[in-house]
């Protein structure tokens, strides 16, 4: 095997989507799917414990969803959202939106799904900060283990190394801190202090580091999922609230996998009652129906 084929071997496990069909000789081929269950092509029943990519939240083969979807495309399949424009639909969701999750969170820009709400929500942190007469706070800070999307700037604030060295050199302005991982905890613990009083002045640690003025965001999951669904301790949350609010850092709450009632919560934060400055969804808010996302 010479140089090319022996990385292109190993990397077509993750890359899989671009080899041939061939070659997907193991792959569960799902045909149909009925409420928690997928059925494949070779007459398997599956149950589907992790409802898609954690998005299926109502289920699958809801009649009432596909109905509803042929309605709106025979009247109007698609309108662009800028210049002026718009249409009922979005118009309707972006008022069903405003305060549902937290009053004072009005405004909805929609995107087609995670990854792309993360880049937004980076994008609208910048421009705010731009806004404001600060345009030195662009930099983002992340934790090790996170999972943020895949365009290119939610790679590089997803703290999963393995993505960064596939796709480096790695963009400036994205840092990552620890977690508050009650199983690994990987920072340092003081004398009597707790996981999440360590976590949170990680983050504090990491502002007074790099210089509050060149910071634009703080960015965390509420309960982490592709890092390996780690639920935080209760004190965590409502500390890094107060140091995003002691140095003038937002906070992006991204609610992309536990938003819209995942965690029996409406959106996660809510069970340590915290309120984010921008909230990023998508996936459950149409259960994988459609392809929608927003912050
Ligand atoms: C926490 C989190 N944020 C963002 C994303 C990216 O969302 P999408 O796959 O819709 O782009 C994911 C995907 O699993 C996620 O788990």
């Amino acid at each position: 095997m010479n140089q090319t084929t022996n990385w292109l071997e190993k990397d077509k496990k993750q890359l899989h989507p671009v080899y041939h069909p061939k070659s997907h000789a193991n792959a569960l081929v799902i045909e149909r799917g009925e409420g928690v269950w997928l059925y494949t092509t070779d007459g398997k029943k599956i149950l589907d414990g992790m409802a898609g990519l954690w998005n299926v939240n109502v289920g699958y083969g809801r009649e009432e969803l596909a109905k509803v979807a042929y309605e709106q495309m025979k009247d109007l399949a698609f309108t662009s959202n800028f210049s002026g424009m718009t249409n009922i639909p979005s118009i309707q969701l972006a008022e069903k939106l405003a305060g549902f999750a937290y009053e004072g969170l009005n405004t909805t820009l929609f995107t087609s799904g995670g990854s792309e709400s993360n880049d937004s929500a980076f994008k609208t942190a910048r421009y705010y900060w731009n806004r404001m007469g600060k345009p030195s706070k662009y930099k983002i800070i992340a934790r090790k283990g996170s999972y943020h999307g895949v365009t290119l700037a939610t790679t590089f604030a997803t703290g999963l190394e393995k993505y960064h060295t596939m796709f480096g050199p790695a963009m400036d302005g994205f840092i990552h801190i620890s977690a508050p991982n009650p199983y690994r905890y990987d920072g340092q613990l003081k004398q009597g202090e707790s996981i999440g009083q360590a976590a949170a002045r990680s983050l504090e640690e990491a502002i007074l580091k790099e210089g509050q003025d060149s910071i634009a965001a703080f960015i965390a999951e509420p309960v982490m999922g592709v890092g390996g669904v780690i639920i935080p301790p209760d004190d965590y949350f409502p500390l890094v609230r107060a140091i995003c609010d002691k140095y003038e850092i937002l906070f992006i709450a991204d609610e992309v996998i536990t938003g819209f009632g995942r965690t029996g919560e409406w959106f996660a934060l809510k069970h340590w009652d915290v309120k984010p400055d921008i909230l990023s969804f998508a996936k459950a808010i149409t259960s994988g129906y459609a392809q929608l996302g927003g912050i």
